[in-house]
């Protein structure tokens, strides 16, 4: 492989802003929303064309308005948003020039790409566009080990009239549409590669069936501060890397993206739904609870990573109204506790995190954020903290929380291991916040 062309704005600066955005809302829209299961359903329930397009015929999101979107995600805290310009199945969201299998072609007649677009440049937010690699609809796609039609007996026969060289083709030319026609795109985020899935003689797709390179130099040719992910299939490129449907411990080491020997530097960004499918999904009832809704992200941010959570309207066009209850409990959290979470990372290494607790960190004011996820009681020891804290107050109420030092020669508390700190807190966990953070002034 040639070597990558020098990137035209530094790494860092690109990236500053996702790194202190923190928190984005993913959107799955498309056909998929009318059976109403799993974005995957073309494939997994090997539906052919014709039968397909029974969804298209009548998709008619009449209670389509972005605003709304926009007002809630920006509400819970959130500073940018991924919506799925095409997905796998192929449907188009926008009014592009390159197939019929689109938004203006269903009852919906318009493009519905751009309202969602300007809704939430409106809100403040940045603008992610998702662009699907597979496309199980294209005529020139080669049929693999995910495409619906991949039993049928003809398969073979009617991958020797589909050329992946004109699809690749096809896809640099929906980029360019997306973006040239759509303002300045933050991120553009590529799903997916799998070039070791083949399957009865298709080969799965990787970098040469999509022409990566191509698609990458053209991204960066045509906008050189669109941030993208990791999933093309090129060994060292992505801006960030994505990691799905996983809570981390650690933040993700290594990896083929890496750009420095220090993971911690790098950008990564956890990706989560709020329950099974990425779409709307009538019959799901494995929601996450409210509590663990806040500790993802909590954690993704303490691990210095970026949370972006997907929501799969219907195909009315509203939010599942399991989705807006949790978007609006982010929102209460958030408007007391945005501050740590933007522009936070993880924490200095020196100090371990206490049982049940995450830290996040603000390094520009110094500031530590101590989230409790499990009310311990009336006390709170933290290791290592000693002789580092000024100032302690809970941030739901601005109210101070008093604490010791427990180094050698001052143990207050003789359970509490020598160079900790032990914070005294209420019998009871205050009030109506489902996870206190207590905000800590460094020295
Ligand atoms: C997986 C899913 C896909 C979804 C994506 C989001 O690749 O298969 O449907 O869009 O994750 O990360």
């Amino acid at each position: 492989m040639p070597p990558s062309p020098p990137k035209p704005v530094r790494y860092e600066d690109r990236v500053a802003w996702f790194q202190q955005a923190r928190f984005g809302l993913f959107m799955h829209w498309g056909l998929y929303s009318m059976p109403a299961q799993y974005e995957w359903i073309r494939s997994t329930a090997k539906i052919p064309d014709e039968e397909y397009r029974r969804y298209a015929e009548r998709f008619d999101p009449d209670k389509f308005d972005p605003r709304v979107w926009a007002r809630l995600a920006r509400e819970a805290g959130m500073k940018y948003f991924v919506i799925t310009t095409k997905h796998h199945e192929g449907f188009c969201l926008w009014d592009t020039k390159f197939t019929k299998f689109k938004v203006t072609n269903t009852p919906a007649k318009r493009d519905l790409l751009r309202p969602v677009v300007d809704a939430f440049r409106a809100e403040g937010l940045r603008v992610g566009l998702y662009y699907s690699l597979q496309d199980w609809d294209h005529p020139q796609y080669p049929i693999d080990v995910f495409h619906p039609l991949r039993d049928r007996e003809d398969a073979a026969e009617l991958n020797k009239k589909r050329d992946i060289r004109k699809y690749a083709a096809f896809m640099r030319d929906q980029v360019t549409e997306l973006l040239t026609n759509y303002g300045p795109i933050d991120i553009l985020w590529f799903d997916f590669s799998y070039p070791g899935r083949s399957y009865k003689g298709f080969p799965g797709k990787g970098r040469d069936a999509w022409e990566s390179r191509k698609l990458l130099d053209l991204v960066h040719e045509l906008s050189p501060d669109t941030l993208v992910n990791d999933r093309l299939d090129l060994p060292g490129e992505g801006d960030f890397m994505t990691v799905e449907q996983k809570q981390l411990d650690e933040p993700p080491r290594g990896g083929p993206q890496a750009i420095s020997s220090s993971c911690l530097a790098r950008c990564w960004e956890n990706c989560h739904t709020f329950s099974g499918a990425w779409s709307y999904n009538r019959d799901e009832s494995s929601w996450k609870s409210q509590k663990l809704c806040l500790q993802m992200l909590i954690q993704a941010v303490a691990r210095g990573g970026n949370y972006i959570l997907n929501v799969g309207p219907t195909s009315r066009g509203e939010f599942d109204p399991r989705a807006t209850d949790r978007l609006r409990v982010y929102a209460d959290w958030m408007n007391y506790n945005a501050r740590s979470i933007h522009g936070c990372g993880a924490a200095p290494e020196a100090f371990p995190e206490p049982h049940k607790c995450l830290y996040t960190y603000n390094a520009k004011t110094n500031r530590l954020y101590l989230h409790i996820l499990d009310w311990p009681y009336v006390t709170l020891r933290c290791p290592a903290l000693g002789r580092h804290v000024a100032y302690a107050q809970f941030l739901h109420d601005g109210s101070e929380v008093r604490f010791s030092e427990n180094g050698p020669g001052e143990q207050t508390d003789p359970t509490s291991p020598p160079g900790g700190l032990t914070f005294y807190l209420p019998d009871v966990q205050p009030g109506n916040i489902l996870v206190p953070t207590i905000e800590i002034f460094l020295k």
